[in-house]
């Protein structure tokens, strides 16, 4: 058997270190005895934007980046968007395992009573600007939900735990669908406990006068697959923000807060939107070659194509795909369909994207998808952060439960002045322009 460690050589000091390897990795810690002397303190990893650093040990998602594989907790994302529906997979995600019958009725029995807001939650939303985007409004109030729920705060008791993930997971869709009530005008509708998740979620966004709102079983089924593509990525930016506020013992309501913030940017899930933008500008389909070459130069990204973990196609692009034309079915076909699937047929031939295995990711149809359906692009991320709170709480429970993990502080390489004494004003001279010119 070949030993699990590496040998080092330290050029340095012509020491030699035996660092033992665990799942393919070594600690960063067991570097530190590596020293010039005793003034030393010790040879760090210098990785930044985490490119090649495990933060945790995880059991929820796993992803084979090179080959196109998404299992949560083991079970294939393919298999998991055929026969399950999101509340189900929201509880695999959770609890590890996935539901028997009596569980899940309980489950969503449990999840459907914490879907309403409190009133003065809804008086919040009402202080937005008429035209704020959806995804500042949902980041604003989750984190405002902190102080409806004080005792969010005593994350270390899996009770308060258990009772805040229902709350948020129950609440998501009605700060969403609130958030789109107000961008509109339209006065906001209260969840109805007849319907299932997604059900409710579009009855609360699209009810108007009827007595009783009717769902389409297509659109619903479409946006429940949707929910269950999103609900977790392993340790992406969003999940790593939630993480790393979460290790503060900040409550969950502000960490999932910084969750979304970070979710909101366009290179994580505003790339959703930044995409039908992208699809506007270019205009038709006999545009995207020129487009492309403007890509290729350097002027600015194909938004919806390439991700840090997959070299090979988003296995979630694929059903999204299949689910898009679903939806098509019933709502006609997306014009800027066209547009998108003459990018993806150059890109996946062109040597710049293939060399730099650039492939379509989640984004790419989701917001095509999305805007057949009805949705306007602001709100777009905010599908995306409905699902993923399931996941972020997944990874939340995680590290507050494993004893190996702390409150998150990276080390940094200083690269700054030595010290140096302040000088009077009337002796200072300019060496650098005001920040702010
Ligand atoms: N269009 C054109 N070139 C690209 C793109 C793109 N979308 N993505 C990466 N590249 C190029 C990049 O310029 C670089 O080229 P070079 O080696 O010549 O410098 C090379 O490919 C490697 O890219 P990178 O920026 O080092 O890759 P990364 O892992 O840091 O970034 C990413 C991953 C997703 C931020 C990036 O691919 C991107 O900005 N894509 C567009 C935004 C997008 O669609 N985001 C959604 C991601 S999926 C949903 C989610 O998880 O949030």
């Amino acid at each position: 058997m070949p030993k699990e460690a590496l040998s080092i050589l330290d050029q340095r000091t012509h020491s030699t270190y035996e660092i033992p390897t665990h799942d393919g990795t070594i600690r960063a810690m067991d570097l530190r005895q590596m020293k010039t002397g005793p003034e030393d303190f010790g040879l760090m990893t210098y990785d930044p934007a985490f490119m090649n650093t495990a933060s945790c040990r995880s059991s929820i998602t796993f992803i084979d980046g090179d080959k196109g594989i998404l299992r949560y907790r083991g079970y294939p994302i393919e298999q998991l968007a055929e026969k399950c529906t999101f509340l189900e997979v929201a509880y695999l995600i959770l609890f590890g395992e996935l539901p028997t019958a009596p569980q899940l009725k309980e489950w969503v029995a449990e999840i459907t009573h914490h879907t309403m807001l409190h009133e003065t939650t809804k008086k919040f939303l009402e202080g937005f600007r008429y035209d704020a985007h959806p995804m500042g409004m949902l980041t604003s109030t989750v984190a405002a939900l902190s102080t409806v729920y004080p005792e969010a705060r005593h994350v270390l008791d899996p009770t308060v735990r258990a009772l805040e993930i229902k709350r948020l997971i129950g609440k998501m869709p009605t700060i969403a669908a609130y958030t789109y009530r107000h961008s509109l005008g339209y006065p906001y509708v209260y969840p109805d406990n007849d319907f299932s998740y997604s059900e409710n979620f579009m009855n609360m966004l699209w009810k108007m006068a009827e007595p009783k709102y009717q769902p389409n079983p297509i659109m619903a089924r479409a946006l429940d697959i949707l929910f269950i593509l999103h609900a977790d990525h392993e340790q992406n930016c969003s999940a790593n923000a939630m993480r790393a506020v979460g290790s503060s013992q900040a409550d969950p309501f502000l960490s999932t807060a910084a969750a979304c913030a970070a979710l909101s940017g366009p290179l994580h899930g505003g790339a959703n939107e930044e995409v039908l933008k992208m699809l506007d500008v270019i205009g038709s389909k006999d545009k995207v070659p020129a487009y492309m070459d403007k890509v290729k130069a350097g002027e600015f990204k194909l938004m919806g194509f390439g991700h840090r973990i997959y070299k090979n196609y988003d296995p979630r692009a694929r059903i999204i795909k299949w689910a898009a034309d679903k939806v098509f079915e019933v709502t006609g076909r997306n014009a800027k369909l066209d547009i998108a699937l003459e990018l993806e047929r150059i890109a996946l031939e062109d040597d710049y994207f293939v060399k730099r295995k650039l492939y379509p990711n989640v984004d790419f149809y989701s917001g095509i998808m999305y805007q057949a359906m009805g949705f306007k692009p602001e709100i777009f991320t905010v599908l995306f952060a409905i699902p993923r709170t399931a996941g972020w709480l997944a990874q939340w429970q995680e590290l507050i439960t494993d004893p190996e993990q702390k409150i998150a502080r990276p080390r940094q390489v200083y690269i700054g002045e030595g010290a140096r004494d302040v000088v009077p004003m009337e002796n200072r001279v300019v060496v650098a322009p005001h920040p702010a010119a």
